[in-house]
């Protein structure tokens, strides 16, 4: 297990919307170099990175058609590890994106295995043998290439799935076995593009739709061998680097495929989408002030997960990702802050999400662009100043519009004001860098009674006392020791806390 994760704080980056370097409107990789000290300065020692490489962009890049070619729109290959060798240099480790469940249509991989004649890559993707032939159960395509057969798509129509086998074939005539060797060919040429770019300097990948690999796999059993044998090759080959799982299954995830961490995705009615996203727009969130303030369903779903896992590896609690409306759609300012407080002193190892760390607010009314829909207001260019396109571009047209309010948080304005979210994000970071107690392998125990406020929770000699709801509530502890920090009014004195609407205190009873 690479150590470094015991004290990573990550933070997200959306290339085409961080900082436009050459001013021609869209984010690219030397504007993220020249953004380094920034990140630094948040308290981040790592960054995902989504994908860079070069695509039609159908799937705001996650639809690849060169895994070892970064797109011109971003820059070149130099560049890239020259962002590797610059963040190095800072103490920041680089997490690219894996994209392996699928390619674009437009992969030199895919075009050859639409060819009719059979060829190297005729296996590479999962054909029928008939355009006649579309069991029902399957996404499939078809009658678009000289080839007869339906293929298999494993997200938008423009992804066909990379063939990895079937693990229960229901059709024989064109189902492989995962040990098929055109199938372990598949996981072959992933750990090649996994090397290229580990070689050149990343510090390992954050893996889009990691259960994907192995159709007919409800257990997730062959997936899971297939992962296990890359996380062998990494502890022999890059010890140091690191896999984050797009899963949401720590179980499955970390204790059988071998992924050092595991997000806590946004699934309605799991833990996480409890804390600010449960009911009509957040109205039954844990950290909704009017809502009914119980930690206990998040604690539910959430510690039974964590005991298995968290000797093996991470969960990765995040602020957002570039998938889901930004939680400024959900809550109110003093709210936020409290999730940041809550997400920055759960164990495992945390991610936070460009612009939610100056407030950033949903832009829910934009037109989709290159395939985000929905999530296109999540999106949108980094507020960084007061100026043109607030500080993303000098262009005149730009990747997608910033925010036009005019209260438009930006780092700028939020940067130096005590009462921003940006203070309590930094804060809490910094708080979790120092304290051994706060960091990914630190203890947690939860201490709360069934629907009651406060809820808190220990770690180590640190307890985290919460009142998410809009009225004042108190509670007689067990404890006695220092308020080392605190939002809100509350009070704490021979073990009695009183806590102001919407607070937050920090307790060391050492
Ligand atoms: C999950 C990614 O986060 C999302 O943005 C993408 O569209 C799908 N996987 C498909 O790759």
């Amino acid at each position: 297990m690479p150590e470094w994760l015991n004290d990573a704080v990550f933070y997200q980056i959306y290339p085409q919307s961080f900082y436009d370097s050459n001013g021609d409107g869209i984010g690219d990789i030397n504007g993220i170099i020249q953004k380094l000290d920034y990140v630094k300065g948040l308290g981040c020692n790592a960054i995902w990175l989504n994908p860079v490489y070069d695509s039609p962009f159908m799937d705001g890049g996650y639809d690849v058609c060169n895994y070892k070619q970064v797109a011109k729109r971003y820059g070149t290959n130099d560049d890239l590890v020259n962002l590797f060798n610059e963040a190095h240099k800072k103490r920041i480790k680089i997490l690219l994106d894996l994209v392996p469940g699928h390619t674009s249509d437009t992969h030199e991989w895919f075009l050859n295995a639409k060819k009719a004649a059979e060829n190297e890559y005729s296996n590479r993707y999962i054909f029928t043998k008939s355009v006649w032939d579309a069991p029902p159960q399957y996404r499939m395509m078809c009658g678009i290439c000289e080839r007869n057969g339906n293929y298999l798509v494993n997200y938008f129509s423009s992804q066909p799935a990379l063939n990895y086998g079937f693990y229960e074939i229901t059709h024989p005539e064109w189902q492989l076995p995962p040990d098929h060797p055109d199938c372990l060919a598949t996981v072959e040429a992933i750990k090649d593009i996994m090397r290229f770019w580990l070689d050149k300097g990343a510090d390992g990948f954050r893996v889009d739709m990691a259960d994907s690999l192995v159709k007919n796999d409800e257990e997730k059993i062959a997936t899971a061998k297939i992962w296990r044998g890359i996380r062998e090759m990494l502890d022999k080959e890059y010890p140091e680097a690191a896999m984050v799982a797009e899963w949401c299954n720590p179980q499955c995830a970390i204790n059988n495929a071998g992924f050092h961490m595991d997000f806590y995705l946004d699934h309605y009615g799991n833990g996480y989408s409890r804390l600010f996203r449960y009911g009509e727009w957040g109205n039954e969130a844990v950290f909704n002030s009017n809502g009914k303030g119980s930690i206990k369903d998040f604690a539910d779903e959430y510690l039974p997960a964590y005991e298995c896992s968290k000797n093996n590896g991470y969960i990765s609690f995040m602020t957002n990702n570039h998938d889901m409306p930004r939680i400024t759609a959900y809550l109110d300012k003093q709210a936020i802050k409290l999730v940041n407080a809550f997400i920055f002193t759960m164990p495992g190892v945390p991610f936070l999400y460009y612009g939610d760390e100056i407030g950033m607010k949903y832009q829910g009314d934009l037109v989709s662009k290159e395939g985000g829909f929905s999530r296109t207001g999540s999106r949108t260019p980094m507020q960084w100043t007061s100026g043109k396109n607030l500080g993303f571009s000098t262009s005149d047209e730009i990747y997608l519009p910033v925010d036009k309010s005019t209260d438009a948080p930006t780092v700028e304005n939020q940067i130096n004001d005590p009462d921003s979210v940006y203070k309590v994000i930094t804060d809490m970071i910094a708080l979790r860098h120092k304290y051994d107690d706060l960091k990914g392998n630190g203890e947690l125990e939860f201490i709360y009674e069934d629907g009651k406020v406060p809820f808190a929770y220990r770690r180590g000699n640190l307890i985290m006392y919460f009142n998410p709801l809009a009225a004042q509530s108190e509670m007689q502890t067990a404890y006695s020791g220092d308020v080392i920090y605190k939002l809100g009014d509350s009070t704490f004195a021979d073990g009695k806390i009183i806590m102001s609407p919407q607070s937050f205190v920090m307790i060391n009873i050492k």
